[in-house]
């Protein structure tokens, strides 16, 4: 039971619930290996004590420019291509399937990329962590819609969610989300343009259609297209508080 004088994140975490899948198919011994080898060493540990900080860019060597983090990276092929286009950010994956992670770091081993941390879990244990302006992007590509209307409560953009993203994005900074779910993207759309700090950038229907050039396709992007749906592609910069 609640004692009321608990750090307020040890009270949200035992509310919440994670509804999507921690384990798949049973990984090849090659997997499991590099998981068990490779996991502690990239793996961000959450501080316990009450009002401890994570500061991303203490995850990170000397001169990294800034930290880009990626929620529900899947197979991690998007992560992994914006680590080796651009070795000066620091980058944090959170996923809690642990089939992605352990292809992420598949990736990271055949891409020698050191610039990646992983957050094996529910990324909304750890945004509450983080400092303010401490993040320069954060990207949620193709989040379980939840299209059953009961449902709706457990999909990761809420105006809640929006507000938490503008409170650790720095000013200049930026949110891209994906969605090839019509009805999600109007949901996602309707949120983060009423947030007053955040400027939605696409100026014409290729802006959001078209995926911008530096922006690595999933594969759930890839499985979506196969299957005749077509995804949309939405950058909101988070703006300075007076603009
Ligand atoms: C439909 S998949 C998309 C995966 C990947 N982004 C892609 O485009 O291929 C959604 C992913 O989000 C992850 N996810 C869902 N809720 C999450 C949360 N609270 N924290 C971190 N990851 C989450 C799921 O485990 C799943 O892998």
């Amino acid at each position: 039971m609640s004692t009321g004088k608990e750090n307020s994140n040890t009270i949200v975490q035992r509310d919440r619930v994670f509804y999507g899948r921690r384990r798949g198919r049973r990984l090849r011994a090659g997997m499991e290996g590099l998981l068990d080898e490779r996991l502690p060493e990239l793996a961000v540990t959450l501080p316990s004590e009450p009002g401890a900080v994570l500061e991303p860019a203490s995850l990170f060597p000397d001169g990294t420019k800034e930290v880009w983090l990626e929620i529900g990276f899947g197979g991690g092929e998007h992560l992994a291509g914006q680590a080796a286009a651009h070795p000066d950010v620091g980058f944090i994956g959170s996923e809690p399937f642990m089939n992605g992670v352990a292809s992420l770091i598949r990736h990271c081993e055949d891409e020698a990329l050191c610039n990646v941390r992983i957050y094996p879990d529910d990324v909304r244990d750890m945004l509450p962590l983080l400092p303010d302006a401490s993040l320069a992007r954060i990207t949620v590509l193709f989040a379980d819609p939840w299209p059953k209307k009961r449902h709706h409560s457990r999909r990761i953009i809420q105006h809640e969610s929006i507000a938490e993203f503008h409170r650790l994005i720095a000013p200049g900074g930026e949110l891209r989300l994906a969605t090839d779910d019509m009805r999600y993207l109007r949901w996602m759309l309707a949120r983060a343009t009423a947030h007053c700090g955040f400027r939605w950038r696409a100026r014409g229907p290729s802006d959001w259609r078209v995926r911008p050039e530096d922006w690595p396709e999933t594969r759930y992007e890839a499985k979506a297209r196969d299957q005749g749906r077509q995804p949309a592609f939405l950058r909101f910069e988070r703006l300075e508080a007076s603009d």
